[in-house]
């Protein structure tokens, strides 16, 4: 564990559960090393703040110079508050309103359309205005079918068949595309399949059809290990051979482009605990139920993608080990972090922790079964504070019917 367990069993304690403790010294390992890995002297890193918009998270990456990619209105402004200037952010929303396009314009970001009606719709709202295009990669990879957006399964980019439509928007409406965009999946375990997405992009940003390129972005998905035995990819090798492509490609194109990737994933998921209470230990006819103070709502990988994260008991570590249903306290079935798992013995009080969940889990959370999310401790360089704290019942109470008002 790279937190000790000592310093998260007093966190828990100060701080009650459920508890989200975030690693920043990991988060900058981790996003610094991209740097090291994709040696190109035009890289440049935009964290996916969807994977946590966590604000000690959001400040830290700020100090490292990283840029952003962003989905909505509101992840912009809150880029703002955390010192982002707007040439350091790129907006991909999909399926976007008119309203929030004329919002999101006024604060000055790039966009990164997605459809050729949009672009169509910006076209006549911008004229002469620069733009990023989102393209399908054609390519289908990541972890689970939820979340892969390449081929024709997925609702994300331009096809590439659609090129000549998209040019002619282009020339109408007098547009610079200065950038070129594909995602293809999160989790992307399959080198092969990214370098074919990049060749994919590659193969229709010529000099002729994009003369005013300043980069190409090559999205997200960078895997790490959550399984005990996932062997993580070599990305030393995995970055060679990225730049490798690219710099083939900018020879052919004629000059040196920039080299965007937006990983969420690789830069934050490790750096996370959820920590939980074991409340209620049962035994169905034989099958031993762990019950916990925590719930899908506030972590919901394994319900919404049988996602894989390890449960860690830091209480009981030597206990024998036995198998266990490690469940949430929400009113429904499917309210299981962990399937059939083998754990030293759970004890009713154990302090558990839920590794890997600094990712799409407290970003991902709500309040179902109206109970508050849990609150978020930040760690970095030996301190350890409260970044965010969990709301009393009441006020969760009071800020709904607030909206109703
Ligand atoms: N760029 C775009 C356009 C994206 O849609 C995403 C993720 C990323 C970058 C960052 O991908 P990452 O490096 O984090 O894999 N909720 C899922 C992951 C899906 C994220 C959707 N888009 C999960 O919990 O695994």
């Amino acid at each position: 564990m790279h937190l000790d367990k000592k310093i998260l069993m007093g966190l828990a304690k100060k701080y009650g559960t459920p508890l989200y403790v975030y690693n920043g010294d990991l988060i900058v390992k981790r996003y610094r090393e991209l740097y090291d890995f994709i040696d190109f002297p035009s890289l440049k890193i935009l964290y996916a703040m969807k994977a946590n918009f966590n604000f000690h998270i959001l400040s830290l990456l700020e100090r490292e110079n990283a840029f952003l990619d962003t989905v909505s209105p509101a992840e912009v402004l809150m880029a703002f508050k955390a010192g982002y200037t707007p040439d350091r952010i790129l907006y991909t929303a999909n399926n976007m309103t008119d309203e929030e396009m004329y919002f999101v314009k006024e604060l000055g970001v790039l966009f990164n359309i997605d459809s050729r009606t949009r672009l169509e719709r910006y076209g006549k709202a911008f004229p002469g205005d620069e733009v990023c295009l989102r393209f399908n990669p054609d390519v289908m990879a990541g972890f689970h079918e939820k979340v892969m957006t390449g081929g024709a399964i997925t609702k994300f980019g331009i096809l590439p068949g659609d090129l000549d439509g998209v040019l002619e928007i282009v020339k109408r409406y007098d547009l610079t595309v200065v950038g070129l965009h594909e995602h293809t999946g999160s989790g992307l375990y399959d080198e092969n399949k990214v370098y074919e997405s990049m060749k994919n992009l590659l193969s229709i940003a010529s000099p002729g059809n994009f003369p005013s390129l300043r980069f190409i972005d090559f999205g997200g998905g960078f895997a790490v290990p959550y399984r005990p035995d996932d062997t993580k990819i070599n990305y030393e090798k995995f970055g060679n051979n990225l730049k490798a492509i690219f710099k083939e490609y900018c020879s052919e194109y004629g000059r040196d482009l920039e080299l965007y990737f937006e990983p969420g994933k690789y830069i934050v998921a490790e750096s996370g605990y959820l920590l939980m209470e074991a409340n209620t230990v049962k035994d169905n006819r034989g099958r031993l139920i762990v019950g916990t103070n925590s719930g899908f709502p506030q972590l919901i990988r394994p319900t919404f993608y049988g996602a894989y994260h390890q449960v860690v008991n830091l209480t009981n570590p030597l206990g024998d080990s036995q198998t266990y249903d490690v469940c949430g306290n929400i009113c429904e079935t499917g309210d299981v972090f962990a399937k059939q798992r083998e754990l030293p013995e759970v004890r009713e009080g154990d302090l558990l922790a839920i590794q890997n969940a600094g990712a799409y889990c407290y970003s991902m959370g709500g309040v179902y079964n109206l109970r508050a999310m849990p609150a978020e401790v930040f760690c970095f360089e030996g301190k350890a504070e409260l970044s965010r704290r969990r709301l009393s019942n009441n006020e969760l109470v009071e800020n709904i019917l607030r909206e109703c008002k």
